[in-house]
């Protein structure tokens, strides 16, 4: 059972961020991930899913670039499959915060010859690079439109920018359960998890269009993984740093019943789903 106190910044227990100051949020998410940079790994197998689905989805681009840029390397490991794809390339990773860089320096070792920086992606850039590329990262983004119409200009002519991402479906149980939670306990409001507030297929495609991309393609697809009880799917996230940037305590009541709530609506044979809706998207610089 999860305590009281350990609750802080779970998933959804709290506003979603695009309603808050976005210097807060950033400082949020760098903060937890940054907290969780040891225990990622053992927690991430869907994000290296992610990873894989978008070493596909890019094909011959990444092969052929000669000046990468990767956004929110956290601890390397779509670095790492970058390296072992393309290994002439100019590679620069960033991400927001230098526990992160730490740890996938240290995964990679000096000898795959990454440039690290601890930066904002959504912070001006410089250089001109063939592919930029993002794993699991571009759902933080608090201007996502304004971040695109950069990362565009910071593309050479028929370069390319792939990511992946997570859509709004994400946790989907986790959302309905709280719900459903809240409702019994006659709560004013339901607390909406930072998932809900994740850009769809749709909305990337415009935000890609509107960003000068002419075409993009996307694709989506629902992954549903188990977990032996809801306790564990939320331990879980929390350690891998992909919680509320805004820590937004919940009661032991609300807790309870959520769990409650989750088990009782979900919960088959001895374990419980927890959806993920996964979106890989590859636009090129005409
Ligand atoms: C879910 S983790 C994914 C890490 C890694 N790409 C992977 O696939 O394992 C998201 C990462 O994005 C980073 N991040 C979020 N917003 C960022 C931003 N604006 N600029 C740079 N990194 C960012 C976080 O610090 C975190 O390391």
């Amino acid at each position: 059972m999860l305590e009281h106190n350990e609750l802080k910044g779970l998933p959804g227990l709290g506003p979603a961020p695009y309603t808050l100051n976005c210097m807060d949020v950033k400082q949020g998410i760098r903060r937890n991930f940054a907290r969780r940079a040891r225990s990622y790994d053992q927690h991430a197998g869907m994000q290296r899913r992610m990873a894989h689905g978008l070493v596909a989805a890019v094909g011959d681009s990444l092969a052929r670039a000669g000046h990468i840029l990767e956004i929110g390397c956290g601890t390397g490991y779509l670095t790492g499959l970058l390296r072992q794809a393309n290994r002439e390339a100019r590679l620069v990773a960033l991400d927001l915060d230098v526990a992160l860089i730490s740890a996938a320096r240290r995964r990679l070792g000096p000898e795959a010859a990454v440039a690290w920086l601890v930066a904002d992606g959504e912070a001006p850039l410089r250089g001109e690079y063939d592919l930029i590329i993002a794993n699991a990262t571009f759902q933080w983004f608090t201007r996502p439109e304004e971040t695109l119409a950069a990362l565009y200009r910071n593309l050479a002519p028929g370069g390319v920018l792939a990511f992946s991402t997570l859509g709004p479906q994400t946790f989907q149980e986790l959302a309905a359960a709280l719900n459903q939670a809240a409702r019994s306990l006659n709560l004013p409001a339901t607390p909406p998890i930072p998932a809900q507030g994740f850009g769809d297929r749709e909305t990337w495609s415009h935000r890609l269009y509107r960003a000068g991309f002419p075409q993009a393609r996307l694709a989506r697809k629902m992954v549903t993984a188990t977990f032996p009880s809801v306790q564990k799917f939320l331990k879980a996230l929390q350690a891998t740093g992909a919680t509320n940037p805004r820590p937004c305590p919940i009661s032991p009541r609300l807790l309870h019943a959520l769990i409650a709530a989750y088990q009782t609506g979900y919960g088959r044979d001895g374990a419980i789903p927890v959806s993920y809706d996964m979106i890989w998207a590859v636009a090129e610089k005409s």
